[in-house]
């Protein structure tokens, strides 16, 4: 049978408030002997706070919610594991949602997520809510709980934000390849819709202009942030004139090299190559892919920082937190000759 905080406190001969106090070690008024035998009794009976009732008296559920796009992305999935980390230590559990890049299922988890009472959330929007933002921003409006948009974000609305600059990461990424005598560019762009892919593609274009270099339209192929869209530009980008390619994401950038693999084309001698994310290095043979570094733990703290700051204190004005990405240098750009 369960145990309650009453037959705890029938056990030790105390009321049951005094119960509640010493299980949430909460400050009273209670000798050490008193205290400790709380303890032993509720360890006895293997007793565990109801969270659910307790939240019903404290109208705090220490419950958060987080919505992200795609779980099978490693970027995602380690994002999701640091955010879970960071939470648990500050004594909040974290009920994760898949929304497989669906604005129907961005809509149906926040409305999900508040009916079971988080007292805030963490959402990475999917490519498909850039196509019609208007419903998607509605909804984010309306929300009675503190919400933090990760990595990307609507500029349109006012609302807490942590993300990275994806254009300087970019920057970063074009400035190497010239810097190793790179002229014939080409870039596998993440989805249009989005601001964050759109910025990677833009990004692209303002760096090829400020180092000089032709912006060809069979230079630019623009993938969904998946493993096969990188496969397909790859096929095309093989047939141009292209010698280095700028990729704006690492789940694109494996479906780049399965197509260079398969053409007996070898990274770096045949393709230099620059990704985004970096966190292919654990998982590569032969050539460690040059990349765009995104911390995700550091995305990650930052994140639950502002939503929880936000939490304790709604009052407090919006925060647009901007990240800097670092390039990390491996072996997959060659010096051109
Ligand atoms: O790999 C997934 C991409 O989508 C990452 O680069 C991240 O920025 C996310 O927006």
């Amino acid at each position: 049978m369960k145990i309650t905080i009453k037959d705890i406190a029938k056990e030790a001969n105390v009321s049951v408030t005094t119960v509640s106090l010493v299980l949430n070690h909460k400050p009273c008024r209670v000798a050490q002997e008193t205290r400790d035998n709380i303890m032993a009794i509720a360890k006895k009976h293997h007793y565990r706070v109801n969270q659910s009732a307790r939240s019903l008296v404290t109208k705090e559920s220490k419950l958060l919610g987080l919505i992200i796009p795609d779980i099978e992305n490693i970027f995602f999935s380690s994002l999701s594991k640091n955010i879970e980390e960071y939470c648990r230590k500050n004594g909040y559990a974290l009920m994760i949602m898949n929304t497989n890049d669906k604005a129907s299922d961005d809509l149906m988890l926040l409305d999900l997520l508040v009916s079971r009472g988080v007292d805030g959330l963490f959402i990475t929007v999917s490519n498909e809510s850039f196509e019609d933002a208007k419903q998607m921003q509605e909804a984010l409006k309306n929300l009675t709980i503190p919400y933090v948009m990760i990595d990307r974000f609507y500029p349109e609305i006012n609302s807490n934000r942590v993300y990275f600059d994806n254009e300087k990461g970019v920057f970063l990424a074009i400035q190497h390849f010239v810097e190793r005598g790179h002229t014939k560019i080409a870039c596998i762009g993440g989805p249009e819709s989005s601001k964050n892919g759109s910025s990677r593609t833009i990004g692209y274009k303002k760096a090829m202009q400020y180092f000089h270099l032709p912006i060809k339209p069979e230079y630019i192929e623009i993938g969904d942030y998946r493993y096969h869209s990188g496969y397909e530009a790859g096929q095309k980008l093989i047939q141009t004139d292209a010698e280095a390619i700028f990729v704006s994401n690492d789940m694109m950038t494996l479906g780049l090299i399965k197509c260079l693999s398969e053409h007996q084309l070898r990274i770096p001698e045949d393709y230099s190559i620059i990704s985004y994310d970096n966190l292919l290095y654990p998982y590569m043979q032969g050539s460690e892919i040059t990349s765009v570094d995104q911390n995700v733990k550091k995305l990650a703290i930052e994140s639950c920082k502002v939503l929880l700051s936000h939490i304790e204190n709604e009052d407090l004005p919006c925060e647009d937190v901007r990240l800097e990405p670092h390039l990390i240098i491996k072996d997959s750009v060659q010096f051109k000759k």
